[in-house]
């Protein structure tokens, strides 16, 4: 037996009209009104839902030889080549185990240096916008910095070029990404109408800073010890041959997108619910003040500084910056008393099991204090999974956290930061949650 579906059916788009139309809404009243695991019809694709924790389990561990990366994926290669978010099987394998050490617990100590000083550097200019007042969009600020954080960080490249510039073109492949997913009605990618044009576009701009790198990098006599040399020098231990440019591209463009947009919505989310919490702000200053000082954090000092990362996680579980997730099953699966097809699409809306108040006291606020170690160890793993889970988690997981520490730790201990009067809080659930509205702040001197 098939899970079951909504009623209400579009005459010609079925249920996934009503997806289309509000995907926020969707997923959470069908929470309520289907119970955790139900179909979505369309006339393309029908798809099953789960935010069961023990299926997503089932999915992500326990049967996860059974599942291959969704169709949804499919859609942002056009964007993301072949690279290891969009890969699959032993080519998936090989080039994770390739990729994994660049994140190891010993090249993060390096990485935190670089995320210091680039934080140092945008705090600085910030300076001058502290004296006058006026207003910082901290969703764009956020994605400078987290863009300038890997570029340097992983490639030992600076961005050159226009930074609003690069961030519209980032915006603006995410949007024809998530069309592409949302609106089975596009034309494929392959036929020149003015919207694929204007996609490709797009991608060119991207490609052309990823090429550069890699570019400048070949001609560069100097050594690198980072995850582009790492790539680039690797040979494959059966042919010898080294990587391509263009699997150099689909790994580096991957990377690139996947460790800024996901941190800088997270970042940027968290401003927001400091600005709405000021009680949890002020236990955050008095850990930054008792274990920082005035001083920039170290390795150790981040470690000591749980409340902080209570409030990652809390922000992380309210507004998930990967908010869902897809498969497709290979062969013929259950969950419970249902029966998945082989070759269907099954989908884990991280941000509905967040909210789950059958999971989540009070689900709807804020509160840090949740994630303290005794109060998690009776949760479910699949309470919780901002970064997925199972072989394919999150690469940049521990990079993110360390992330997100440094710059909120450094802003706070040097400013104070006021959300614009009048605020409209809403999402915008593209691939990543983004905030409808930039989330503008006046920064002043602490
Ligand atoms: C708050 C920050 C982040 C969040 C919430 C996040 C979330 C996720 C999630 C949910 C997945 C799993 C997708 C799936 O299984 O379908 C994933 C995979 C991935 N993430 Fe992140 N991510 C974050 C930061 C980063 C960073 C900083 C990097 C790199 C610098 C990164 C690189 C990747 C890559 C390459 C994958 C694919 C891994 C694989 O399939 O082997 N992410 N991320």
């Amino acid at each position: 037996m098939l899970p079951p579906h909504p009623k209400k059916e579009h005459f010609l788009l079925k249920n996934a009209y009503y997806v289309m139309k509000d995907k926020t809404n969707f997923f959470f009243s069908q929470r309520k009104e289907m119970g955790h695991t139900y179909l979505i019809t369309s006339p393309f694709r029908n798809t099953i839902v789960t935010s069961n924790p023990l299926y997503i389990k089932h999915v992500l561990i326990d049967n996860s030889k059974n599942y291959g990366k969704s169709f949804a994926y499919d859609k942002l290669s056009m964007l993301l080549g072949n690279g290891l978010l969009t890969s699959d099987g032993d080519f998936w394998r090989k080039q994770r185990r390739l990729i994994q050490p660049a994140f190891y617990k010993e090249k993060l100590v390096k990485i935190a240096d670089t995320m210091i000083v680039e934080t140092q550097a945008m705090l600085q200019d910030w300076a001058k916008k502290a004296d006058t007042g006026e207003l910082v969009d901290m969703s764009f600020e956020m994605n400078k910095i987290a863009l300038e954080i890997v570029t340097k960080s992983l490639f030992s490249s600076q961005l050159k070029g226009d930074m609003s510039q690069i961030s519209h073109y980032i915006t603006e492949v995410i949007k024809y990404g998530t069309a592409r997913i949302d609106n089975p009605f596009l034309l494929p990618d392959w036929l020149p109408t003015p919207y694929n044009l204007r996609e490709k576009r797009c991608i060119k701009e991207l490609d052309k800073i990823v090429y550069d790198m890699i570019s400048e990098r070949r001609s560069s006599s100097e050594r690198f010890d980072d995850l582009l040399s790492m790539l680039m020098d690797t040979q494959d231990e059966d042919t010898g041959e080294k990587m391509s440019d263009r699997q150099l591209r689909d790994e580096v463009i991957t990377i690139f997108m996947a460790g800024n947009e996901t941190s800088a919505n997270a970042l940027a989310w968290t401003w927001y619910l400091f600005s709405q919490n000021p009680d949890k702000l002020a236990k955050v200053l008095t850990e930054i003040k008792d274990v920082l000082g005035n001083e920039a954090p170290t390795m150790a000092t981040l470690r000591q500084l749980s409340y902080l990362k209570q409030v990652i996680e809390e922000s992380m579980r309210l507004m998930p910056p990967a908010w869902i997730m897809g498969r497709k099953t290979l062969a013929a699966d259950k969950f419970g008393e249902f029966d998945i097809p082989p070759n269907f699409n099954v989908v884990m809306p991280i941000w509905v099991v967040h909210k789950d108040p059958e999971i989540w006291e009070n689900a709807e606020d804020f509160e840090p204090e949740r994630f303290a170690p005794e109060n998690m160890k009776d949760k479910h793993r699949f309470a919780y999974f901002p970064f997925g889970g199972g072989a394919r988690q999150c690469i940049g997981n521990n990079f993110a956290i360390m992330e997100m520490q440094i710059v909120l730790a450094m802003v706070l201990q040097k400013y104070h930061l006021t959300l614009q009067e009048n605020y409209k809080l809403g999402y915008n659930p593209l691939v990543t949650l983004r905030p409808q509205n930039p989330i503008m702040m006046q920064i002043s001197n602490r």
